[in-house]
């Protein structure tokens, strides 16, 4: 029988990518719909190449087999995932936080009830938010100030980009002028148009590999503030008020989750009472 070693004829069959959508289900509880499925062919073909395989059953056979965790289901993940994101995207998050949020909780370390205030980026992506979030602490307590950013996502290449630190001008200029000019770096040779933050604001940024479906986080410590953002759209209903408890079992009672502005928690039982449009605060 001869076998079509062309990966570019190939279509990604329905029984594969049924294979697919319950693996990537189970493990990240991302939901692939029909509509997902010549998204996903393209992203795999490259990796198919990649392996020299003879196609997607032989790489979808080769996944499946490996045990959880394995490089390739990882490298598999990365692939699907979706990681579009901005600094200071949805900005008036951000006014809220320096106008409202920051000067209460502040208020709360005069009084001794709090000596660091931990903020967490739950599906971080390539580090816009984390970033986006550190500046804005730096801006209100100072650069010195007693705060820490803990940034997770499921994909790692996402985090080796986040960790590397380096943007290009274009991607940086949703960030105010003032800030920039604070917190960033440019690149030594002007003509590479690159950008990096500054050590410090570094520092307050760590980043680590995070599932949000597994049992337990790594998030070091409770937090002050959540974030928790444009990814629970990628999830069905039941998957998303696990996660969101989950998520606010992190939460100090008193603290903040922030979610997109295209997601909801209606009729979800979760311990948390509206704040302000798409924010939540902890009781
Ligand atoms: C669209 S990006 C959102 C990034 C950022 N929060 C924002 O709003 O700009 C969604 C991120 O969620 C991550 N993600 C998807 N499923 C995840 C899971 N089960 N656990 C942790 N992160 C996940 C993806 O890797 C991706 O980086």
């Amino acid at each position: 029988m001869s076998v079509d070693n062309n990966i570019f004829s190939q279509n990604l069959s329905s029984k594969d990518f049924a294979k697919l959508k319950d693996f990537i289900d189970e493990s990240c509880g991302i939901k692939l719909s029909e509509n997902k499925r010549s998204m996903v062919e393209g992203r795999l073909r490259k990796r198919i190449r990649a392996l020299n395989l003879s196609g997607y059953s032989e790489y979808i056979d080769l996944v499946l087999s490996n045990g959880s965790n394995s490089a390739e289901q990882m490298h598999l993940i990365d692939v699907i995932t979706t990681n579009k994101t901005d600094f200071f995207r949805e900005p008036n998050h951000f006014t809220l936080m320096t106008e409202k949020i920051l000067p209460y909780l502040a208020s709360t370390f005069e009084l001794g009830t709090r000596e660091t205030l931990n903020v967490w980026s739950s599906a971080s992506s390539t580090g816009e938010e984390p970033y986006t979030i550190a500046m804005v602490l730096a801006n209100y307590f100072g650069l010195g100030g007693n705060f820490n950013v803990f940034a997770t996502d499921i994909n790692t290449a996402v985090l080796q980009a986040a960790k590397k630190d380096v943007y290009t001008e274009e991607k940086a200029s949703d960030i105010p002028f003032d800030y920039k000019k604070k917190y960033m770096l440019r690149s030594i040779n002007r003509a590479d148009k690159l950008v990096r933050f500054i050590p410090e604001i570094r520092s307050k940024t760590k980043f680590g590999r995070n599932n949000l479906k597994d049992e337990k986080y790594i998030v070091p410590t409770q937090v002050d503030i959540a974030f928790c953002r444009n990814v629970i759209i990628y999830f069905d209903a039941p998957t998303q008020e696990s996660i969101l408890n989950k998520i606010c079992s992190y939460i100090k009672p008193g603290g903040f989750l922030f979610m997109g502005h295209s997601e909801s928690v209606h009729g979800m039982k979760l311990p948390i009472r509206n704040y302000a449009p798409t924010v939540y605060i902890k009781e």
